[in-house]
């Protein structure tokens, strides 16, 4: 059975014996793009050279990108756990045209690598294409043996791709794989029949080969671009799920050690049926110390908020399987002992990621303690099933429950939270804290508040020690 390892190295080979450069993922945190939550695709790296800004310096190129989905356009965060297939933080292998070939070359090679190298059944596989990609479509029929009937066409939402609301984009061909009608979730049910695209989890998606010709303008227009070029991305989670014959992406020696480190540590062996709060602490350590280790760091706003929700939630996971004390710091060694190989940035800053987790958690867990004995206060006087806006609001602001933490709870007694409330609660804050910020739009709550006193306040230093007094925003 191939590792990981081998068959992240064996992608990069393959595309370099056709002349392609190994380019190092760039980091996950973005240096330059504010249009740009964390790293959310191969292309990233490579955008100014799409629309021309910047010559390439190799006209062919091959990579493994990390990638954090976690907010923005494509945001897997409430997914993960669920599944065996969503994951916050992933890795994306990837061979990239500048200018140089096309359509052909990329149908090509993506079906030599999976059949000829990998030795996946052709019977299995099927390619789709933008409905209004003839070429494409005829490429497959002339340049592969893949069965005529497992071509197919499909529209804008699967195979149109776009890295976010604006920038480079283009149709795109995507080859899934059917994965026998045992890993069908929704056999049985009334209407449902499993297809690609469907929603079922028998077929999955492994390649996208993206061709990219666009600009998607503020505007929503598509300006066409100078160049032509090929953006291809291939999760290797999923693909290493495939190739070593596992139900889910986290049977997989990519995720496995870490959850035999938590079944450890927590004495709960992992099931598949049981093992959600597993998963969700697995997939968020990796992605905490990726972000960490490229210059992210937990805090109240923009990526840093999305930090701080993810750890919360792998903590809140951490509860329902028994650890009272902060535990994530000690998955930090594994998930580098897996990865630290190919991403030597890992390496060497493990102390510095486990203490930043450790606090993290450790001031997480004194806020949790209070907030849930508020949030059951809530529930017990809730009339019907809806948690109020205003509440969900107060566990945030005053509690620093994010909102899908209070949902999280909510969701465990069978309750539902008022999310239109807590948005309205939410830009009243905003607005206040526009109103009160001296220092007009970069102003966020992490800066500075400033207060003064709600009520005059009496000093009462000669009779006690302690007094209350009120205060509010100014
Ligand atoms: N940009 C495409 C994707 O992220 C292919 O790399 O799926």
């Amino acid at each position: 059975m191939l590792s990981s390892k081998e068959i992240r190295s064996q992608f990069i080979e393959f595309f370099q014996a056709r002349e392609h450069s190994f380019v190092h993922s760039s980091a996950v945190v973005p240096q330059n793009d504010p249009t740009l939550l964390f790293a959310n695709a191969g292309m990233n790296q490579f955008k100014s050279i799409f629309l021309g800004l910047k010559d390439a310096d190799v006209p062919r190129a091959v990579n493994s990108q990390k990638c954090i989905r976690a907010g923005g356009k494509h945001n897997d965060l409430e997914e993960v756990g669920k599944d065996g297939y969503h994951h916050t933080f992933f890795e994306m292998l990837g061979n990239w045209s500048f200018g140089d070939y096309y359509k052909k070359e990329a149908i090509t090679w993506a079906w030599e690598l999976l059949t000829a190298k990998w030795g996946l059944p052709k019977a299995l596989l099927y390619a789709t294409v933008h409905e209004s990609d003839h070429e494409a479509h005829a490429l497959w029929q002339e340049c592969t043996d893949i069965p005529p009937s497992h071509i197919e066409y499909h529209g804008d939402k699967d195979n149109f791709w776009e890295m976010g609301d604006t920038g480079p984009c283009g149709p795109c061909s995507e080859i899934h794989i059917d994965r026998g009608i045992e890993h069908c979730n929704k056999h049985g049910v009334a209407g449902h029949v499993c297809g690609v695209n469907g929603d079922c989890d028998r077929f999955i998606e492994l390649w996208n080969l993206v061709f990219i010709q666009y600009n998607r303008e503020e505007n929503r227009d598509l300006t066409p671009l100078k160049n032509r070029f090929v953006d291809t991305g291939a999760g290797l989670e999923r693909i290493t799920q495939v190739l070593q014959d596992k139900s889910s992406n986290y049977e997989t020696d990519l995720f496995m050690p870490i959850i035999d480190k938590i079944s450890e540590l927590s004495k709960l062996p992992y099931t598949q049926e049981s093992g959600m709060s597993h998963r969700v602490i697995a997939d968020h350590i990796r992605c905490l110390c990726f972000a960490l280790a490229d210059g992210g760091f937990p805090s109240n706003e923009g990526r840093g908020y999305v930090l701080r929700r993810i750890l919360r939630r792998a903590s809140r996971h951490g509860r329902l399987l028994g650890f009272a004390e902060p535990f994530l710091h000690g998955l930090v060694d594994t998930v580098v002992s897996i990865m630290g190989h190919h991403f030597e940035e890992l390496r060497g800053k493990e102390s510095y990621i486990k203490m930043v987790i450790k606090a993290e958690e450790d001031r997480f867990n004194k806020t949790l303690d209070t907030g849930l004995q508020k949030f059951d206060e809530i529930c017990l006087k809730l009339d019907g099933n809806l948690i109020g806006g205003k509440d969900a609001f107060m566990l945030y602001d005053t509690y620093g429950f994010p909102l899908d933490l209070t949902m999280m709870l909510a969701e465990e007694k069978g309750f539902k939270i008022d999310h239109r409330g807590f948005e309205e609660e939410m830009e009243a804050q905003r607005e206040r804290a526009r109103k009160a910020s001296k220092f007009g739009g970069s102003h966020t709550q992490d800066d500075w508040i400033e207060l003064r006193p709600a009520l005059p306040t009496l000093f009462t230093g000669y009779e006690k020690s302690a007094d209350t007094a009120y205060i509010q925003r100014l």
